[in-house]
């Protein structure tokens, strides 16, 4: 069948009405990046798998897409939390139970603390942060391994730059994202022979409620970091969406094992002399 061919946000080339039978999973779509991606699937018509802590959130995001013109029963809001292994079996039978099948795993949902060597909490932060942002992707990924090999669908990871530079203040954090990183090249090598690509994000500062406990106002947050960014702002959650949904499009169909960063040049910036560090 023909389809329309149309230049997207991200100037890559993408089918119109590719994402209209296929269906989305989205975790921690009850906020900041991943509920943007949300928004930005919902425009594209597909079915959406929604999941988050927060019930009211959670329900937000799905009525920011309803509003796009969706319908109802495309949107299905799983409230599950990543670190209970119940929790994450039920996202991924929830799934299948509504739309009986998956085409994409968007793996978004994770926590950012504070901590060096000398913190008192490193192995409870290291724990915590572990659980939310390593175990739980790999048991989700795995569960959706069967699905997604029968739908030749995609992952898209959300690792962050965390993965390939030093961020100071973030040991835990840091050392999780790298792992995402190896965990996506190892899986997009697994699965190439099955036609199921897996790729990740990594994003610099992108504004979202992440930041809300680091003790500075939105527009400090923007001020300070916008200045560690060659292109010399933050990023905002629509930077990242449109790159997920690029990654996961037949746009990409050639791409797996890639940690694409969407940092506005911060990682190839040198580290000494940032104006400006968290935590102290
Ligand atoms: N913002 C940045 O500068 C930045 C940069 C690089 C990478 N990232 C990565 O981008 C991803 C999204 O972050 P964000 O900035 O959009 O943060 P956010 O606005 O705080 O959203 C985090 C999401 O993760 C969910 N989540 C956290 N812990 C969970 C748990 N135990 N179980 C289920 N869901 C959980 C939250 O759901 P509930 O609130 O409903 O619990 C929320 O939907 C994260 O992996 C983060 O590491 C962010």
């Amino acid at each position: 069948m023909a389809t329309t061919r149309y230049w997207c946000g991200t100037n890559a080339l993408c089918n119109m009405g590719e994402f209209v039978d296929r269906v989305i999973l989205i975790t921690g779509a009850s906020s900041g990046i991943g509920a943007e991606t949300a928004l930005h699937f919902a425009a594209e018509g597909a079915g959406l798998a929604l999941v988050g802590r927060d019930e009211g959130r959670l329900e937000k995001t799905a009525q920011d897409c309803l509003a796009k013109g969706l319908a109802k029963d495309k949107v299905l809001t799983i409230k599950a939390d990543m670190c209970v292994e119940e929790g994450v079996k039920r996202i991924m039978e929830s799934t299948i139970t509504h739309f009986g099948r998956l085409d994409v795993l968007v793996n978004n949902a994770g926590i950012s603390l504070f901590d060096t060597l000398t913190s008192e909490a490193l192995l409870e932060n290291y724990d915590h942060t572990t659980k939310v942002n390593v175990r739980s992707i790999i048991q989700l990924t795995n569960l959706a391994t069967p699905h997604l090999i029968e739908s030749k669908g995609s992952v898209v990871n959300v690792s962050s730059i965390c993965g390939k530079r030093v961020v100071r203040n973030y040991l835990s954090y840091n050392i999780t994202k790298a792992v995402i990183d190896q965990f996506t090249r190892c899986t997009a090598v697994d699965l190439a022979s099955k036609g199921v690509r897996v790729n990740a994000v990594n994003p610099g500062t992108i504004m979202t409620p992440i930041f809300s406990n680091h003790g500075l106002s939105e527009e400090e947050l923007r001020e300070q970091l916008g200045k560690e960014h060659p292109l010399g702002r933050v990023g905002e959650p629509s930077d990242v969406a449109s790159v997920i949904k690029f990654l996961a499009s037949n746009a990409a169909t050639f791409v797996t094992g890639e940690t694409l960063s969407i940092d506005g040049g911060r990682q190839c910036s040198c580290a000494e002399g940032y104006p400006f560090t968290f935590g102290e």
